[in-house]
């Protein structure tokens, strides 16, 4: 049975092509059963209609506060049925309650290598640390912001003289391949994430998964 993924995005939405073209030229087993978005101009929702995936729009502004807001987002989520929900460039603070309602079933892709550089402008942040290499994470979602267990990453080297925005972009294009990885070990049942404990081909993982050259895990 494929994996069946909810994604939520706020923006532009490359991740999300990213699955939806893997999916479509047979490279990952799964179906996006819906994308959900806090945005109204969220290009993530234009993707997910040009290629008939449902596509939901759940806006802050009708709701009284965060735990409302959250209760009626994740709770048109799981009308869908996903086994997975990945967070895609989700820029909201998701509470306790919903998080903890889903317990092992939600992961995000962030940009730098966690636990270096959590919240917003990562790449400036390292940038302005001078560190010599950055990248990104896949990990699971829990209400402590950017600090669940790390499940994968890819590195990228700092290069004299980048700027933000290229940093960003070099980021991004290890991006697509670490999220579709991971999801392909989810698929196949070697990442196995049960609450916050998450094992890999029948261990317990004690250190990220690592993306190699050739985009797989090394
Ligand atoms: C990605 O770089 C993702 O890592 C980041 O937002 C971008 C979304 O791009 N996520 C976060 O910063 C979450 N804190 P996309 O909309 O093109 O997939």
């Amino acid at each position: 049975m494929p994996l069946r993924i909810a994604v939520v995005a706020s923006g532009r939405g490359s991740n999300l092509q990213a699955i939806l073209d893997a999916i479509a030229d047979g490279t990952l087993d799964a179906e996006v059963v819906g994308v959900w978005s806090d945005r109204r101009d969220a290009f993530a929702l234009e993707r997910a209609r040009a290629t008939g995936v449902p596509a939901h729009l759940v806006r802050p502004r009708d709701y009284g506060d965060r735990t409302e807001h959250d209760a009626a987002l994740f709770g048109s989520i799981d009308t869908a049925t996903p086994d997975l929900i990945v967070c895609a460039g989700y820029m909201r603070l998701i509470g306790a309650d919903a998080v903890d309602a889903r317990p092992g079933r939600m992961i995000n892709i962030h940009p730098s290598l966690l636990p270096a550089f959590k919240g917003l402008h990562t790449h400036q942040q390292a940038l302005d640390a001078g560190v010599a290499e950055h990248g990104a994470s896949v990990h699971v979602v829990t209400a402590d912001l950017d600090g669940g267990p790390v499940l994968a990453q890819a590195r990228v080297p700092v290069l004299p003289g980048d700027t933000a925005e290229c940093l960003a972009a070099r980021v991004l294009t290890r991006e697509h391949p670490l999220l579709l990885e991971t999801l392909r070990w989810i698929a196949d049942g070697r990442l196995v994430l049960r609450g916050q404990t998450v094992h890999v081909n029948g261990r317990a993982l004690t250190a990220p998964l690592q993306l190699a050259a050739n985009q797989r895990f090394a």
